[in-house]
């Protein structure tokens, strides 16, 4: 993953590089580096750990520093290499510096070639070989937009990358799948993995398309396609949204996520709604064909919202629906002939593994559909149709609001292709929407009930494994629950479909084992019930969380958080969204009594731009 950011026109460049890359710091963390010019010298700061440390490195210096006008930038999320000072980027070879994003896969190779020219490797990056087959260019060429474009002839993987060299004010970037953004400013311009980290200092961006590479100095942006063709690419005005930056009096932005569900949720479904009876949703645009499934794609817990879709989409239109991991699809050969859409979700839009999967999906000749939190992003770009999430930038890296407005779009989705299909009918479509609309209220009464799960919390925080259980549309949630936990708490967790418990994980009891269920009046309660009996006949201490209307069917659990009803047609329908808040704040309130780095949990990155 990693942020990268290049400024060049600006002085004070790295005071301002530092800025976006705080924007950024939600794609990697575990190191963070400058490199800038002054005076024809290039020098750098290296810092291991969070933004702050090389943050504080950088005020010792700031003094010095101020008349700096061209400055590349870079936070880490390590591919190659381990968290070293030299593994962090900017990457240096003699008068050159390198910032990177993704993974060069021939490096191997080229790092070959390179040391039989007596090149002397100082990282274990894949990065490395970028700097070093520049300089060896440059010294060919004495040109340095020539020699950063044999670079690009060379390397191959996704990346995007930036670099300088100290005899001019100019930066060069490249992008190969990998986001990156340009920023038009007053006699500066600048370059960032993303529209909104750079849009306090700019009012328009261009993005780049992917193999475009260009050059930018103070007044100039020249860009290039991957036919090595002059281009101009559109200018986009921005908006800055830096609202998003603000803890609201929260201790972290996880629960400030958390509880702000009810508000932003209510933009989503606003967005859905196009009147009292019918849905801003259009089949004809998926491509939705009587006799052909949609491919659902998606990776993390977009991927178990795509599960809980599934359920919605046969259950409410008929149509098959095939779910899959990003990572998968790509590289297995998909039979594609019964399939006519592909539908990714991807909260940032920039998910590698979804992008490839949705870009095979395009060979295979499906349409393809995204839902996603962020315009413009790569996926956004290149789906033949988006629907927007608009719950607004998420900076927790654990996928709260994200999911269950994914979650309130699937739903929606399978309400207007059942109506597509004549499975839905008209009323029945109204009767949803007028529920739907219930919903951010619904989940404030739940979100209410917030001590309940403190004490939970409390209750399972030394424990070492913990399962969760839950059955049909529950059944995700239960692997969204345990996700949501070892991400957080680092405590190792495990969700399963309650029927299946008995068929394996079932000898994973015993005494004291916390297994956590979620439970709905779906007609099936009465079953999974009899997997909570199974568990607590071997020692396990079940924790349930169940709507109201079971009470008198549960009154044998002594640990139980009950949920209000909804309203009975749409009680289970809606279930996933609702056991969504009880998944987050336990797993929240457990890392919280356990002290983990809550918004930024070790080893883990928002928004993963490598496979
Ligand atoms: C990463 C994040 C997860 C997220 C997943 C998919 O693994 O840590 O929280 O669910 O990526 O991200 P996307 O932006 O594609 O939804």
């Amino acid at each position: 993953m990693c942020g990268i950011v290049g400024i060049v026109g600006k002085l004070n460049a790295c005071k301002s590089a530092l800025n976006v890359l705080k924007n950024l710091e939600y794609r990697g963390y575990d190191s963070a580096g400058l490199a800038f010019l002054q005076k024809n010298h290039l020098n750098t700061i290296k810092a291991l750990g969070k933004l702050n440390e090389l943050k504080s490195k950088f005020e010792i210096l700031e003094e010095g520093i101020k008349d700096v006008s061209i400055a590349i930038g870079h936070t880490r999320w390590a591919t190659h290499g381990k968290v070293i000072l030299e593994n962090t980027h900017p990457i240096l070879s003699k008068n050159v510096a390198v910032v990177h994003n993704g993974i060069i896969e021939n490096h191997d190779q080229i790092r070959l070639e390179l040391k039989e020219k007596d090149v002397i490797f100082e990282t274990t990056t894949d990065t490395e070989v970028i700097p070093h087959l520049l300089s060896i260019s440059m010294k060919n060429t004495q040109n340095f937009f020539d020699a950063c474009v044999s670079v690009v002839n060379k390397i191959e993987g996704a990346y995007a990358f930036a670099a300088i060299h100290s005899l001019n004010e100019e930066i060069f970037v490249a992008r190969q799948t990998s986001p990156l953004v340009i920023g038009i400013g007053n006699e500066y311009n600048i370059v960032g993995s993303d529209a909104q980290s750079i849009s306090q200092m700019v009012d328009e961006v261009i993005y780049l398309n992917d193999g475009d590479y260009a050059i930018l100095n103070k007044t100039q942006i020249q860009i290039y396609d991957s036919d090595n063709k002059k281009v101009e690419r559109e200018k986009i005005n921005i908006q800055s949204n830096l609202n998003f930056l603000n803890k609201d009096g929260f201790k972290h932005f996880m629960e400030k996520e958390i509880h702000e569900q009810p508000n932003v949720l209510i933009n989503t479904i606003g967005s859905l709604i196009r009147d009292e009876n019918d849905l801003n949703i259009f089949p004809e645009k998926m491509n939705i064909q009587k006799n052909c499934g949609i491919t659902i794609c998606a990776a993390g817990t977009s991927y178990y919202a795509a599960m809980v879709g599934k359920y919605w989409i046969e259950k409410f239109s008929s149509i098959p629906v095939n779910v899959e991991l990003s990572s998968e699809y790509r590289y297995r050969s998909p039979a594609s002939e019964m399939y006519s859409c592909m539908i990714v979700i991807s909260q940032s839009g920039e998910s590698i593994d979804t992008l490839m999967a949705m870009r095979e999906a395009k060979k295979l000749n499906l349409k393809t559909m995204a839902i996603t939190n962020v315009e413009h992003s790569s996926i956004d770009r290149e789906a033949d149709y988006s629907i927007y999430t608009h719950v607004g930038p998420e900076v927790g890296v654990a996928s709260t609001k994200s999911f269950t407005s994914q979650l309130i779009v699937l739903l929606s989705i399978a309400m207007k292709i059942g109506m597509y299909n004549k499975k839905i009918t008209t009323e029945k479509c109204q009767d949803f929407i007028q529920n739907l609309k219930l919903v951010p209220n619904f989940l404030s009464k739940i979100l209410s009930l917030n001590k309940e799960f403190i004490n939970l919390a409390q209750a399972i925080k030394n424990s070492r494994n913990i399962l969760y259980l839950g059955r049909g549309v529950l059944y995700p949630l239960a692997l969204e629950g345990a996700l949501k936990l070892k991400e957080l708490s680092y405590i190792h967790s495990e969700g399963f479909a309650a029927g299946e418990m008995k068929h394996g994980p079932i000898a994973l009891i015993e005494e004291g084992l916390p297994i956590i269920m979620f439970l709905t009046s779906d007609g099936m309660e009465e079953k999974s019930i009899s997997n909570l009996q199974e568990a607590i006949a071997r020692g396990g201490k079940v924790f349930l969380i169940s709507d109201q209307k079971n009470i008198n069917k549960i009154s044998f659990i002594d640990n139980k958080v009950l949920i209000p009803s909804f309203q009975e047609t749409w009680n289970d329908v809606f279930s996933p969204i609702f056991m969504s808040i009880p998944a987050q704040l336990i797993a929240y309130h457990v890392a919280r009594e356990r002290g983990t780095d809550i918004d930024q949990p070790r080893n883990l990155a928002k928004s993963v731009t490598v496979e």
